[in-house]
């Protein structure tokens, strides 16, 4: 098993629809594949985490790669893991519009989990960075 951790820049800023239209096919495509992880993005940066299989991260990725959406990708972590870190989360999803409480406590919750189940992973903590620094809301 492998992760992948990077970052990119989206080519233009992207509405809701055109978010969601990654986030649509990434969750159909990720499933089958049993790929794993988190795509967060923020003011036109994007920033992903995917685990799984080494064939079907990798697959994954050469197909983010030759995406026309975003461009100047930087791998920030590929390397062997012995367990998944975001088995729970499927593909999240953020945007920094948080709008209710309710949504800040799922988000707390959800970073405290991370913290307390799978310890301090690279990707867990580069990508619990990126919240954080971008004062994220997390939603599913
Ligand atoms: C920032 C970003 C992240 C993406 N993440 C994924 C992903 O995790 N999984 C995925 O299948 N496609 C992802 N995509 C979309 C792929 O680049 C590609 O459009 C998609 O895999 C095509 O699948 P489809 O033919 O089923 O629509 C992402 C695109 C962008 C711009």
């Amino acid at each position: 098993m492998k992760n992948i951790v990077y970052v990119s820049t989206a080519v233009k800023l992207l509405d809701d629809d055109q978010l969601l239209n990654i986030l649509v096919s990434s969750r159909k495509n990720n499933t089958e594949h049993n790929v794993t992880g988190v795509l967060l993005y923020s003011e036109g940066t994007f920033i992903q985490a995917l685990e799984g299989d080494d064939h079907d991260v990798d697959f994954i990725f050469s197909n983010i790669e030759k995406d026309l959406r975003h461009k100047n990708m930087i791998t920030l972590i590929n390397e062997q893991i012995s367990h998944k870190s975001f088995t729970d989360w499927s593909m999240g999803f953020s945007t920094p519009r948080a709008e209710k409480l309710k949504d800040v406590l799922g988000y707390l919750q959800s970073v405290d989990s991370l913290n307390a189940n799978k310890g301090t992973g690279a990707a867990v903590m580069t990508i619990k960075t990126f919240i954080e620094s971008n004062n994220l809301i997390v939603t599913y």
